[in-house]
């Protein structure tokens, strides 16, 4: 959605009043971010963030410059100095489904660019008292297609499934290759570390 702004067209006696659009560009965005986690980095301002970058997703230039045009990879957009978040491109080719998995001790934003990213909320079953094993039940599922952003909090556990050429932008609290994470093995029940890079 494109903001639109009041204009005076022409000076004189009789002024006319029109509109012009404006982009929500990514550098708005992070200034947002910037401003908002400053205000409260607690959920309400996570829930903040995470409208303001359904708005960055449906500037299609935004979208065509850093998600469909970038070339194939992982992409840091912005990492803030000190507030510590991050501003993801994945740009995928390839169709994947990850294993569950949590963001260890921090949260997670995914907003969708193209295509679509099939999620699914878990739930632990057990007491969590074993490190090494858990047991897990899907609690919800959901698509999240064009403009849709989702929101995952500390220790949230979920997973995702797109298809060829899904493109998404993750907004996190911090590096997440910084953190301990963990992924869950569905068939054995095993919890294991992850390694940096398999953030998603
Ligand atoms: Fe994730």
């Amino acid at each position: 959605m494109r903001d639109i702004v009041p204009v005076r067209l022409l000076e004189g006696a009789f002024p006319i009043l029109g509109v012009i659009a404006m982009a929500y560009e990514l550098d708005q965005f992070i200034s947002d971010c910037r401003s908002i986690l400053s205000d409260d980095p607690g959920p309400a301002g996570r829930e903040k963030v995470r409208t303001q970058l359904e708005r960055l997703l449906r500037n299609p230039d935004f979208v065509r410059e850093h998600c469909e045009q970038a070339p194939r990879g992982l992409h840091v957009l912005y990492e803030d100095p000190e507030l510590g978040f991050q501003v993801l491109a994945h740009i995928n080719d390839k169709a994947r489904v990850s294993p569950p998995h949590d963001h260890g001790d921090s949260w997670a934003i995914y907003g969708q660019a193209t295509h679509y990213t099939d999620m699914t909320e878990w739930e632990r079953e057990d007491d969590g008292a074993d490190p090494e094993h858990a047991k897990l039940k899907p609690a919800k599922k959901y698509r999240l297609t064009p403009g849709d952003a989702g929101i995952y909090q500390n220790g949230k556990i979920h997973s995702i499934e797109y298809p060829d050429h899904a493109r998404f932008v993750r907004v996190t609290g911090t590096n997440l290759d910084r953190i301990p994470r963990v992924r869950f093995d569905l068939n054995t029940g095993e919890v294991k570390r992850m390694t940096p890079q398999q953030a998603t």
